[in-house]
């Protein structure tokens, strides 16, 4: 249904005539009502006539939205739509909305199914307004309001409508597809003013790509309270204090002469317009101010993928994005250039290895142009030959950006693709010479698959090509989602395969994993909940994986193990370890990982050489990136509970990648009332687990504050040996040596670290709000990223144990 109607608002055409309006005082009695049809759909009118309420055609498709417009301009521009669940309330023809006692507005399609009401909490209607500011008026007896559209803003705020505190603006889709958009305008509870992409279908918002930054900051009241859009059309938040932050500017065209609306772009700007009242031929909406100025340049790593979406190139043009692709490349939505790009060509290192021809790719050059948060590799100095040849080599390359002597190597998907005059850059881009793509082997028929395992038990030896296909293809289809750029499969070459949970986990036989750990040889490692193995899963010339035999396995069984199995299997995040597939058979439960080259935080941290102080940080953003996103961003929220650098591996790049997700819940240890049921590892473990509090993503901040000060100190949490006895306990004695203002001793006076001091002492506070003993003092992991990132100030954290006595 949504995807039909979502077809059907595409490219629709605004066919509506300027309506000829009848005087009006703009009251609506209770019991009137509008009927959608094409041809006498008069709708109700404010008392000037300037605008009307009614249903809006969408097209020629019999489809209509219940909205306000300007009703004396032939520019349609609608101001307010009704939406559901922030889904536009798209009528059929013959719907009606009527104006009832109880509910005010409800509308009905023809069946009389209940499309969408307003929302009135208290009251009873005597009769509708529709207001010459534009603003639809619900109102008692007392005229007394009881709802108005514009405490129910859309996508555009009119003069004399308000925003307060975590009110929001939501743009559309496209400009003619009412659907929510990904971008959206919201006053924070403390008073900024931010525009951000959200990570649709859920709710959460990356970094913003705007702010007007009216916090309280240094002068207590000058944090915001609203946004005000005055009926002068001046627009500005409203500080508490009294003072404004102009968002447009001092000057403003006349309210009275013309139409002034802000609105929430589709592409992501705010931008204010007018339009004269007064006017005649072709005159349309001029913008007089927007923001961000450039969109393109505006967006980070933490801020999303961009307004172009992954792979593509946003340039600006007039102060609007346009999106395009890069050659080799083309439009993931053919109707929609916001959506991103996707490779033509199937591109990664056992693709290029199986064609067997070293002479795969032509190289494009694009000048002035970036990706600048898809790299995985930085050299200087280096010449731009060296750099496109050592991307040439690189079957993990996509991209090579070479500029000021400096090269750095990005894979797909590229994100916050842009054109920059300034940048005198040059991209080498890979691009497929044949792009009719690899072809696999068809697919084997699953019944074959079934009767084959029957015969002989070395499936994964058997010399049929068909099967190995058949393994390699599921298999590369969850390790290319880890890396992002899964949609390069088609899905139906996974359909076919059985055994594959919707997560594209792929299902191995016991058999199979004893083989590929020739036997369960070679040990990389015990933790809390198995022992891991290094294999070797044939396919190509041998992809390395870690094995991890559970052990103390649930009882219920099957439907758990699936059901969390599912949850790990969706979690994709370049912070954190991706599970590849699981073996399920009887009391056999193994989970392959992704093998990664370089161990643990643990051994990186805790040798005689202490690692850079710049790796070192690296890793602490991406520790915590990577919880930031089980946290919130994952669909289902994952709480670790036992994070500490033995859980935390490094790749090929020192990137930090986070293990054992979701495994805490996986595997209920069995442990008896002594043990009490604490999952985690001493050191680590957050206060509530011993207070029988409950337990939140607390616990995972306060081991990451830990594990962070062992980063910045390099040393265990615990350190019984030490002879110093205060400095046995890190915790403790980091926050001693914070009080007395002596961090030079905390990082053992390490020259690069106290050459960055603003860092040091951030990460240090950081680390000690984390570690509060009160849960509730704790930040939550998104506040502890925007410090950590310097996107919000750390104020001065109070001692770890100042509210104990109170718990
Ligand atoms: C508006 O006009 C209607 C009749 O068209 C009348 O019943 C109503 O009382 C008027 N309302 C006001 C506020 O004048
Ligand atoms: C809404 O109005 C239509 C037309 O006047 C009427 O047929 C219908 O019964 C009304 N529905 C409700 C729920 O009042
Ligand atoms: C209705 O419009 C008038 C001016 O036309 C304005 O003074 C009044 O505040 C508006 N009422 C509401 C509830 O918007
Ligand atoms: C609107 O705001 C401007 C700028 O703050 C102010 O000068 C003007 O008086 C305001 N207009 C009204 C009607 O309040
Ligand atoms: C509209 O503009 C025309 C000429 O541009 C002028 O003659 C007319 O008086 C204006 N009307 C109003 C209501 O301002
Ligand atoms: C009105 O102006 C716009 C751009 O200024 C142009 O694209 C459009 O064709 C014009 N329409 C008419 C009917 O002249
Ligand atoms: C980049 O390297 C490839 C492979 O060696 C070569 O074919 C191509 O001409 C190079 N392009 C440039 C612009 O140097
Ligand atoms: C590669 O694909 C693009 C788009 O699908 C097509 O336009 C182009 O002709 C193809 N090139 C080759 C060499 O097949």
């Amino acid at each position: 249904m949504a995807f039909t109607v979502r077809l059907l608002l595409f490219s629709c055409l605004f066919l509506l005539p300027v309506s000829v309006f009848a005087q009006t005082n703009g009251s609506i009695a209770v019991g009137d009502s509008l009927t959608a049809t094409a041809a006498n759909s008069s709708p109700w009118l404010s008392p000037s006539g300037d605008f009307a309420f009614g249903f809006f055609p969408l097209g020629s498709n019999g489809l209509f939205l219940l909205s306000i417009w300007y009703a004396k301009i032939p520019d349609r521009t609608i101001v307010w739509y009704a939406d559901r669940d922030n889904e536009a309330a798209v009528a059929p023809k013959g719907s009606t909305v009527n104006l009832t006692a109880n509910s005010g507005l409800v509308l009905k399609s023809p069946q009389g199914e209940e499309l969408w009401k307003s929302e009135i909490s208290v009251g009873v209607v005597a009769n509708g307004v529709m207001n010459d500011t534009g603003n639809f008026v619900l109102q008692d007896r007392n005229s007394e309001s009881l709802w108005e559209t514009f405490n129910n803003p859309t996508d555009t705020l009119l003069p004399g409508q308000k925003i307060e505190r975590s009110g929001t603006l939501s743009s559309r889709q496209s400009e003619t597809n009412y659907l929510k958009g990904r971008f959206q305008l919201l006053l924070q509870g403390d008073g900024n003013l931010v525009i951000s992409t959200i990570n649709l279908p859920t709710e959460f918002a990356n970094e913003p790509y705007y702010s007007t930054d009216t916090t309280s900051g240094t002068v207590a009241g000058s944090e915001g309270k609203e946004l005000v859009f005055n009926v002068s059309g001046y627009l500005y938040v409203l500080r508490e204090n009294g003072g404004k932050y102009n968002l447009a500017g001092e000057e403003v065209v006349s309210a009275r002469d013309n139409y002034i609306r802000a609105t929430l772009n589709f592409d992501g700007i705010f931008a204010q317009y007018y339009h004269p009242k007064n006017f005649t031929g072709n005159v349309s909406w001029t913008l007089r101010w927007s923001e961000p100025d450039d969109i393109c340049q505006r967006n980070r790593e933490d801020s999303g993928v961009g307004v172009c979406g992954y792979n593509s190139i946003c340039t600006l043009k007039d102060k609007r994005p346009t999106c395009g692709c890069p050659k080799g490349f083309s439009l993931l939505d053919p109707n929609d250039p916001y959506r991103g790009c996707k490779p033509d060509f199937i591109q990664g290192c056992e693709e290029d290895e199986l064609s067997g021809t070293k002479y795969l790719y032509d190289v494009e050059v694009l000048t002035n142009t970036d990706w600048p948060t898809s790299d995985y590799v930085k050299v200087y100095p280096f010449t731009a030959e060296r750099c496109n040849e050592s991307c040439f080599q690189d079957c993990l390359c996509a991209v090579a950006i070479f500029r000021s002597e400096t090269c750095w190597k990005k894979k797909l998907p590229l994100s916050n693709g842009r054109v920059d005059v300034n940048l005198n850059s040059q991209a080498f881009i890979k691009v497929r010479k044949d792009n009719s793509t690899l072809q696999f082997p068809p697919m084997p028929n699953p019944d074959d698959k079934k009767t084959k395992k029957k015969s002989s038990n070395t499936v994964i030896c058997v010399e049929s090509i068909i099967l190995a296909a058949s393994i390699f293809v599921s298999f590369m289809f969850s390790a290319a989602a880890c890396r992002g750029f899964f949609f390069v499969f088609r899905k139906k070459h996974v359909r076919s395969v059985e055994n594959i949970l919707d997560s594209n986990l792929h299902s191995f036989s016991y058999q199979e994993l004893q083989e590929a750990t020739n036997g369960f040889t070679e040990e990389l490692g015990r933790g809390t909940f198995g022992v891991v193995y290094k294999g070797t899963i044939q396919i190509g010339s041998g992809v390395q994986v870690a094995v991890k035999k559970l052990n103390g396995v649930i009882q219920d069984g099957e439907k758990e193990f699936k059901t969390e199995l599912r949850v790990i299997g969706k979690t994709h995040h370049k912070n954190l370890v991706c599970l590849v597939g699981y073996c399920d058979e009887g009391q056999h439960r193994l989970l392959v990982y992704e093998f990664l080259s370089k161990g643990t935080l643990a051994s990186f941290l805790f040798t005689d050489i202490k690692p850079s102080w710049r790796q070192r940080i690296e890793i602490a953003y991406g520790v915590s990136r990577g919880l930031l996103y089980s946290h919130e961003d994952c669909g289902t929220q994952i709480i670790h509970c036992d994070i500490k650098p033995q859980n935390i591996l490094l790749d090929d790049y020192y990137t930090a990648r986070i293990s054992d997700f979701g495994l805490a819940k996986l595997l209920m240890m069995n442990q008896s009332k002594t043990h009490t049921a604490i999952r985690g590892t001493k050191g680590y473990v957050a206060p509530e687990w011993f207070r029988n509090m409950p337990i939140t993503t607390k616990v995972d901040v306060y081991s990451f504050g830990v594990v962070l000060l062992e980063i910045i100190c390099c040393r265990r949490s615990v350190d019984v040996e030490n002879n110093c006895e205060e400095k046995v306990i890190l915790t403790d004695w980091v926050y001693d040596c914070y009080l007395e203002g002596e961090l030079d001793a905390v990082v053992d006076y390490e020259v690069q670290a106290l050459g960055d001091k603003t860092t040091l002492e951030k990460f240090v506070m950081v680390a000690i709000w984390c570690i509060q003993e009160d849960p509730s003092v704790r930040p939550n992991m998104k506040k502890v990223v925007q410090m950590l990132e310097g996107v919000v100030e750390v104020k001065v954290p109070p001692c770890p144990s100042a509210f104990v006595s109170q718990v």
